[in-house]
Formats: C-alpha cells, sequence, structure tokens
C-alpha cells in the first residue's frame, strides 16, 4: 500500500441539491474507500466541495431569479449539510468562490501561461448585441442540423444526442434576449492537447489497471485524436484571466475546478492549522521516484474525461512534478424507477428531503446505494427494491443475527462474554471461514469494487446466522450450559467483526453495534480474529439496529415522486404555439354572443356531453357542450356564457348543437367559462 492517499470526490455544480445519483455515482463509493484507509491507519485527506462558476450556475440563476452569487451559497450550504447529516466523511468540504481557489488557479494559469503552454488564438464566437455579451454554447438555441429539432443547445441536441457546435445550429437566436447573434472575433488561449497527445496516451495506457468503462471513454477521445481546447472563455462569471486587456474573460470552469481539489487541500490546511504549508505533499513528488503520494478521484461518468484527460494534461503542463491521478473509478448512471434521474424534470430522491423523512436511515439508502451501485454499467433504484433489501437483508439477515447473539448472551450468559470451552470442529471451520472474511472484503475495496465488498460483509452476518442455526444454543443449554459459554463467546466474536468491516459501508450501523459490544476500538488490522472480545466484557441490552419499512411508507414515496414531476410539469408548461395570423375579415365573419344557459342536463349514454338550453336574445337554442367532467348540469343554469352563434350545426350522438360554448384551458388542464364581467342583455355580440 501507498503510505499517503489524495482522495477527492467530485466537486458538484452548486446549481440544486444531492440526489440518489450523485451518492450512488461518486460520494458513496468515495467515503467507503476512505473510512477503509483511516482503519487501515492509512495517511489520507478526502476533499471535495462545490463548483460555483460556469454556465450551469449562471443558468440556474436566470431560472430563480437570483444572482450567480445568491445561488451558489444557497447551495453550498445545503448540500454541505446533507452529506454531514448523510455520514460522508469529507475532511474538507470546500467551495471554489474561495481567495484561496482564486489564486491557486490564477497561479496555474500563469505558471503555464510564463513556460508557453497555451496557444493564442483568435476565433469567431456567437455574440449577443442585445445583451452586449459573448454566449456560451448553451445560451444559443437553434434548430438541429441533424433532426431538424427547433430547439437544439449550441453544445448538444437533447433530441437526438447529437454533440454539436453552435456554428452548426440553423437559425441560431440568443436565449438572453432572442435576437440573432452575429459572429465576433475573440482572443481565447488554448491547452494543445494535440501536441500534448502522445504523453497523455503514454499516461492513460499506461494504467491498464482502470475500469473498462473508464478505459474505453479515453481510448475514444484518444483515437479520434485530441484537439486545442480553449482554457479561457468570454463570460462575466468566473474566475478572471490573470493577464492584461483581458475583462470580460474567465478561466474555462473545467480549467479551474479541477484544480479546487488542490485549493480545498489548503483550505483544509489553513482550517486546520492556520497555514496552507505542507499542501505539497498532497500533491507534488518530491523526487521522480518517490511514490508516496496516491491521488484518487471519485466522478460519475460525465465527468471522465475531464479527469482522465485534460486535468492530467494541465498538472503534466505544470511541471514534471505533479502526481498523476492514479485511478479515476467513474461509475455509470443511476436510474430511478425506470427513468433517467433528472433535475429538470424532478425526477429524484433529493437526499436533503430523505434525511428530513427517514432521519435514522442513512444506513439503508448507503446499503441500496452500493448494493445496486452503477460500477459497470447502468443500474435501478426502485422504493420497492430499498424496502426488500433493508426487510429481507438488513433487518432478517444482518439484525437478525446481531439480536439474536445479543439477546442470549443477556439470557444464557449473565449480559457478559462467556469463558469459552474446548472447541469443535465446527467452531473451528466457522473461525477460520471468519479469519478470510476482512482480506477478502479489504481486496474487493482496494479494487474499487464496492458492490462485492458489500456482499461478503452480508455473508459475514450469514456465517453468524448460520454458526447460531446450527448449534442451536436455545436447545443445547438444556444441557450443557458450558458449552453454550463456547458458542456465544464465537457469536459475540463474529459480531465484533462484523462491526469492525461494517464501518466503511455502513459506517453508523458500525458504531452502534461497537458500542453495544462495549465500545471496542478495534483497528481493520484485526478483523478475521476471535479474541476481539475479552472474556467478562458487558454487553448492552438489545435495541435494533434495523427496522422493518412497512408498504405505505414505500407507496407514499413513490406517489411523491410521481407528484414532484406532475407539479414540475405543470409549472414548465409553456402556453400553446400561436396559429397563423388570419386577417381582419376572417375574424369578423364569426359571430360571438353572450348568451344565458336556462336548462342543463347530462346527455345519456356520454360521460363527457351535456346539453344546454341557452336564450340568445332571439329564441332558446340547443347548444351541446363536451364539459361534463368539469361541470354540473347544475351549476351551470343561470350562468351567462361566451358562445359562436352562427357555427353551422352539428350532429353529436344524434342530437343537433346550434353553437359552440368558449372556454379557457388552464395550465392543469381545468376549464373556465369565459363570462362578461357584468351581467349583460342575453344576445349581446362581442366585436
Ligand atoms: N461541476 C462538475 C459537475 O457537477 C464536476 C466538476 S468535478 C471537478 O458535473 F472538480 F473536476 F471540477
Ligand atoms: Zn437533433
Amino acid at each position: 500500500m501507498s503510505k499517503r492517499y489524495t482522495v477527492t470526490a467530485a466537486l458538484i455544480y452548486a446549481n440544486g441539491p444531492i440526489h440518489i445519483g450523485h451518492l450512488a455515482g461518486c460520494y458513496v463509493p468515495a467515503d467507503i474507500y476512505v473510512r477503509y484507509l483511516r482503519a487501515k491507519g492509512a495517511e489520507v485527506t478526502f476533499v471535495s466541495g462545490t463548483d460555483e462558476h460556469g454556465v450551469p450556475i449562471t443558468i440556474r440563476a436566470k431560472k430563480e431569479g437570483l444572482t450567480p452569487q445568491a445561488v451558489v451559497d444557497k447551495y453550498y450550504t445545503q448540500i454541505k449539510q446533507s452529506f454531514e447529516d448523510f455520514g460522508i466523511s469529507f475532511d474538507v468540504y470546500s467551495r471554489t468562490s474561495l481567495p484561496i481557489h482564486h489564486e491557486t488557479s490564477q497561479e496555474f494559469f500563469k505558471t503555464i501561461y510564463d513556460k508557453d503552454g497555451f496557444i493564442e488564438e483568435v476565433s469567431e464566437q456567437y455574440y449577443d448585441e442585445v445583451a452586449e455579451q459573448f454566449l456560451a454554447d448553451r445560451y444559443i438555441v437553434g434548430t438541429c442540423p441533424v433532426c431538424a429539432n427547433p430547439n437544439a443547445y449550441g453544445d448538444q441536441c437533447e433530441r437526438c444526442g447529437t454533440a454539436l457546435s453552435p456554428l452548426e445550429l440553423k437559425n441560431p437566436h440568443s436565449t438572453l434576449s432572442g435576437s440573432k447573434p452575429v459572429l465576433r472575433a475573440t482572443k481565447n488561449w488554448f491547452l494543445p492537447l494535440d501536441k500534448m497527445q502522445p504523453d497523455i496516451e503514454k499516461y492513460v495506457t499506461g494504467h491498464t489497471e482502470w475500469k473498462t468503462n473508464v478505459a474505453g471513454q479515453c481510448q475514444s477521445w484518444l483515437k479520434e485524436g485530441l484537439r486545442p481546447r480553449a482554457m479561457t472563455r468570454d463570460l462575466d462569471w468566473g474566475i478572471k484571466v490573470p493577464l492584461p486587456d483581458t475583462d470580460g474573460k474567465v478561466l474555462y470552469v473545467w480549467f479551474e475546478a479541477p484544480i479546487g481539489y488542490i485549493s480545498a487541500t489548503k483550505d483544509w490546511l489553513i482550517q486546520k492549522n492556520g497555514t496552507d504549508a505542507g499542501w505539497e505533499t498532497w500533491w507534488r513528488r518530491s523526487s521522480p521516484d518517490d511514490q508516496d503520494t496516491k491521488l484518487v478521484h471519485f466522478i460519475g461518468k460525465d465527468n471522465i474525461v475531464f479527469h482522465c484527460i485534460i486535468f492530467p494534461a494541465t498538472l503534466m503542463a505544470m511541471g514534471e512534478d505533479y502526481i498523476l491521478p492514479d485511478n479515476v473509478p467513474a461509475n455509470e448512471f443511476m436510474n430511478l424507477e425506470g427513468d433517467k434521474i433528472s433535475t429538470s424534470r424532478n425526477w429524484a430522491v433529493w437526499l436533503h428531503e430523505f434525511l428530513e423523512e427517514m432521519p435514522d436511515k442513512q444506513d439503508v439508502l448507503r446499503y441500496v446505494l452500493t448494493a445496486n451501485a452503477p460500477e459497470t454499467k447502468d443500474s435501478e433504484f426502485t422504493w420497492k427494491d430499498f424496502q426488500t433489501r433493508n426487510n429481507s437483508e438488513l433487518v432478517a439477515v444482518y439484525g437478525n443475527f446481531v439480536n439474536r447473539a445479543v439477546v442470549l448472551t443477556h439470557k444464557y450468559c449473565d449480559g457478559k462474554v462467556p469463558v469459552p470451552g474446548e472447541l469443535t470442529d465446527f467452531d473451528k471451520e466457522t473461525l477460520a471461514t471468519l479469519a478470510a472474511f476482512p482480506a477478502r472484503i479489504a481486496e474487493a475495496i482496494e479494487t474499487y469494487r464496492f458492490r462485492e465488498g458489500l456482499s461478503f460483509l452480508m455473508d459475514l452476518a450469514r456465517l453468524g446466522n448460520k454458526y447460531l442455526a446450527e448449534t442451536q444454543p436455545w436447545q443445547v443449554i438444556k444441557t450443557d450450559a458450558e458449552r453454550v459459554n463456547t458458542i456465544m463467546n464465537i457469536a459475540l466474536q463474529i459480531a465484533a467483526n462484523l462491526a469492525i468491516v461494517s464501518e466503511p459501508f455502513l459506517p453508523f450501523t458500525g458504531n452502534k453495534l461497537r458500542r453495544q459490544l462495549g465500545n471496542g476500538q478495534w483497528k481493520w488490522e484485526e478483523a478475521g480474529s476471535a479474541d476481539l472480545l475479552a472474556v467478562g466484557q458487558p454487553i448492552e441490552d438489545a435495541f435494533l439496529l434495523f427496522e422493518k419499512i412497512e408498504d405505505n411508507v414505500i407507496e407514499k414515496q413513490i406517489q411523491k415522486l410521481h407528484d414532484a414531476k406532475k407539479m414540475n410539469e405543470l409549472a414548465t408548461k409553456s402556453v400553446p404555439e400561436l396559429k397563423p395570423t388570419v386577417q381582419f375579415d376572417d375574424f369578423a365573419k364569426l359571430d360571438l354572443r353572450i348568451g344565458t344557459i336556462l336548462e342543463a342536463e347530462r346527455v345519456p349514454k356520454s360521460d363527457k356531453l351535456l346539453k344546454f338550453l341557452v336564450d340568445d336574445g332571439f329564441e332558446k337554442r340547443t347548444i351541446l357542450s363536451g364539459i361534463a367532467k368539469h361541470f354540473t348540469p347544475e351549476e351551470m343554469v343561470g350562468r351567462q356564457v361566451t358562445f359562436i352563434a352562427n357555427l353551422a350545426p352539428r350532429k353529436i350522438m344524434g342530437q343537433e348543437s346550434n353553437g359552440m360554448i368558449l372556454m379557457a384551458e388552464d395550465r392543469d388542464g381545468s376549464l373556465s367559462l369565459i363570462q362578461p364581467h357584468k351581467e349583460v342583455w342575453a344576445g349581446a355580440s362581442i366585436s
């Protein structure tokens, strides 16, 4: 093992709350890894924070009607708190708006600039003359050249998935002002990834141990051939380019954000020691063959190229002694109840809401997210599966074993760890199996196979259950109390082992179990031993580690998901498109009138139709209207309505209708009558 680990978890954009997809993709595996390293006694720092620049922030600000600063402040605070309550054990949760990060990333830029590491290039970019600013790709909408979707973005068409550049869009317009953007020349600084390709390729292909999903993405980028990439952007939200005459230019967010891991390390040291002295230990080598620090980035799959190619290229451009990422164990995506998780469509389980509604179920969620982790391919979260895994795995296997061990110890052994007697062959076999577990779990964690590690942990709980089921202390007690002492000693030793190996995966549970067994401060190295608990050690009274989850709890969550999505659809529903222009003469042909409803009744055999007798000022006419789902006949009688008086008669369900009553359809599909604002004479014409 390396001596020292710098472990990072993605700096999420501070433009929305954390959801289970983020947790499964990156934060839970990172936390398991780090907790394991700490238990092993390794020197490790675990850094993360929020990414507070870039277009995603400004888009959110516009949507919420807030300033970008207000948006990042709001979400930083919320995200930090929910991670803390969830037990993600960051050493520091930093943010890229801190002065230390502005300084650090500007220094990086300046250093590479001074070494002639960038190429300066003038290119033509879209400019919005009304809003007086250059347009980021996401601010340009136009027609997709591939599928003709009229609402494709400058970087991607969300209908057909094609990656685009703004210049490929037909009929581009600015989402800021609606105007047609013009091309304007602007200077930016590019990292010559094309020239760096041989070095990057050597680095990437040197890591044959990377996950196939990660290596695969890298290979496809390399195969296409890397192109120079702009490290500055014409934008007003971000970190100023530290060069003269660069007003209105900021560092590209994907240049500075990963440097945020370094700034976060400095932030951590400053908070701890009052100075950032020593940060280099975590990021630089003192000599080329000093391999002491291992850098590991936990991210989701959409971040792979930035961590495996662009950030390493930045570090290479800085000079030789920066440590390059040793591994980037990126996960694929987790879907939810059969659909992609989506912040904009509000299809997600939000961490802060989960913690509020199920404040003691952090480990259940960690368990389910790890057991279903999208390690090699996309996976799926369902509430039903959450319930099943809780009830038939955590409660029925893990909780049940611990509970039996503790309860029986109180019943037969006075609540203390009993003296073991002679071991049977079955005892010895069980202990040999026990001894092999920690190494198997450790191996799985060290190779980023957390699902497998967790399944071994459950196998250990199963071993405990099996041991009790086969030795049957509740029978043996009738004849041989000494044998029961041995059995309970072994069962408790298995439970203590379970506490140790649970800590990385299920920290709340591991801790409760450890306290239950007398608060032993065991190290990972001790796991596997049958001697963790000393004879005579008091065991606390039994309490349940996990509780059964009932159907109604799950049903409520599923309902909530669908409701939230519906609300969101309503909120984002746009008014119907305008029909083509008509001339005044066309409009004048319509005879619109106000009438008073005299009688109303349902039409037999129809659940939609109401039949009205309407006073139109000349006579009484019959009008049929498909509004029975919205109005009762009784509430319509006596009302004034707007109707088309010269519509040709139509037969509907065998009845003749002479006219049409007008309605306004609201956002949620409900109907509203169009009535004069004061009562008017029946037959009043509308013009
Ligand atoms: N902000 C990016 C996202 O939310 C992740 C950035 S990770 C970084 O997808 F540290 F490299 F910036
Ligand atoms: Zn398209």
